[in-house]
């Protein structure tokens, strides 16, 4: 039995070595790439040749310790040994093709082969690339076997894109960053990268929800890993940022403000008109975040926002948001006396779309009677109504932002009020008493005159004669 496996594994090596094994390699130019296992049988001249066996010799050793590799042009200083493995370093143009290995041991000989196939992969287009032109990969075979791999590219977001290895699209933001091409082949894959720089802006949510009582940012930048340098090679032109208020009629105001601009230069905003409504850009404009921001919002910040980039030959990159402010306003104020009648009303001044709920808050467990969602009405407001209420703007389960106001209710007589009256009282007192006193005063004062101008003798005041 063990002799027939014995002599079963013989025939498969006799098969192997004469049907001779190939391997498929796919490398690009400049790669360093490394054929065969670097195991061999003890013993062993291990030889390695281009091409075909017995073809032009790459490299070769012994048991005895010999080894040698070509001194051609074509691969001087380019080949290695690891074990029987040949590593070939920065592959040339001339380099493709196949390469055989030839192990003799113990007077067999066992030959495989490795096709080593060239990949060309290719950016036709200008890089950096600003949004909007046409981004072109092409992957292709220097030498196409007979039974092909499959080859396609992946996006920075893991799409596959194009056919048949190439891809000619609109660059777009998503499109920053790298590309894969995949030689895909019997359940085997490599990967050749490419990175790809687009200018762009972030995509950014269309509409930004804040509060009367919470920040406002209005973002605003270049794709991440976009430097300054690249945005200028595209001849950038001028950076702004413009507000157009929302006009009752619930449309934007088509007369936008324009509000800051960038010097390109020192990379920092410049204020474009006095009134640039609180807003303070951000500090880290140097690594591209273009947004503005300001602590706390208000219903004049209401409106669209625009930041653009302008380039050369009329070339625009823009961002929109909509930023919408919830508020509370407490009718007819939000100091009260027991008993009084409040409406309070939420609402970011316009209609909510249907996937948006309001939902309130009160300091008492109890629900308030609610008109419609944007109004509430408290008939008689009592001690338990004191506190903070709030508003919620709700879509789809999250929650967009909210927005609070104090309710001060006090009793008709509130000590403070007692406090006002008695002190008002006291002061009235003061005042009596003063009145009295200097009034007291000046009669004292005019008897004692009338005294003093009986007494006096010389000298006789001028004018006065006694009768
Ligand atoms: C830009 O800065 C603002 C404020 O510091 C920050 O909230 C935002 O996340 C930044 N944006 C980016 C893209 O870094
Ligand atoms: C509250 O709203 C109701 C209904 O709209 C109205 O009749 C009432 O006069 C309002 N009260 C106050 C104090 O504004
Ligand atoms: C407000 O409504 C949303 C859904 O409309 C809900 O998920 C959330 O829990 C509610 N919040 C409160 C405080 O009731």
């Amino acid at each position: 039995m063990k002799n027939f496996i014995q002599s079963l594994l013989l025939l498969i090596a006799v098969i192997v070595s004469t049907t001779g094994a190939e391997e498929e390699i796919y490398a690009k130019e400049g790669e360093t790439i490394a054929l065969g296992s670097t195991s061999y049988p003890a013993q062993s001249y291990v030889y390695w040749y281009f091409e075909k066996k017995d073809g032009h010799q790459l490299a070769w050793f012994n048991p005895l310790g010999g080894k040698a590799f070509s001194n051609d042009e074509k691969w001087k200083n380019r080949l290695s040994l690891n074990g029987a493995s040949l590593i070939i370093k920065n592959l040339q143009k001339d380099n493709f093709g196949t390469f055989v290995c030839k192990i003799s041991a113990g007077g067999r000989d066992s030959i495989t082969a490795f096709k080593v196939i060239q990949v060309n992969v290719i950016e036709k287009s200008a890089s950096p690339l600003l949004s909007g032109e046409r981004l072109s990969l092409t992957c292709s075979l220097g030498s196409v076997p007979q039974n092909p791999p499959e080859i396609y590219w992946l996006s920075p977001k893991g799409n596959r894109e194009g056919n048949k290895g190439t891809v000619s699209i609109t660059a777009r933001s998503e499109h920053h960053g790298q590309w894969d091409c995949v030689v895909k082949k019997n359940g085997k894959e490599k990967k050749f990268p490419v990175s790809v720089t687009v200018v762009d802006l972030a995509p950014v949510p269309s509409h930004q929800y804040t509060s009367t009582v919470s920040p406002l940012t209005i973002p605003c930048s270049l794709i991440p890993g976009v430097t300054w340098d690249q945005v200028k090679k595209k001849e950038i032109e001028e950076v702004q940022w413009h507000f157009a208020p929302k006009l009752s009629s619930g449309t934007f105001s088509d007369n936008p403000e324009h509000l800051f601009s960038l010097d390109l230069e020192k990379l920092t905003w410049k204020k474009v008109q006095d009134n640039v409504k609180g807003l303070s850009p951000v500090y880290n404009i140097k690594i591209g975040n273009l947004s503005l921001t300001k602590s706390k919002a208000t219903v004049g910040d209401r409106g669209r926002y625009t930041c653009s980039m302008k380039f050369k030959n009329d070339r625009t990159l823009k961002t929109t948001v909509d930023v919408v402010v919830l508020e509370i306003i407490a009718h007819p104020r939000a100091e009260l006396i027991y008993g009084q009648q409040v409406n309070l009303s939420c609402s970011t001044g316009e209609q909510l779309p249907n996937d948006m709920k309001l939902n309130w808050t009160s300091p008492k467990t109890s629900s308030p009677y609610i008109l419609y969602p944007t109004h509430i009405t408290v008939p008689e407001v009592g001690k338990e109504d004191n506190g903070k209420w709030g508003c919620e703007l709700w879509q789809g389960g999250n929650k967009l932002t909210s927005v609070e106001i104090l309710l001060k209710i006090e009793p008709r007589l509130s000590v403070w009020m007692l406090v006002i009256i008695c002190s008002a009282a006291v002061i009235l007192l003061l005042l009596l008493v003063l009145a009295f006193i200097h009034y007291r005063r000046r009669k004292q004062k005019m008897r004692l005159r009338r005294h003093r101008l009986c007494q006096c003798k010389n000298p006789k005041p001028k004018g006065f004669y006694r009768t």
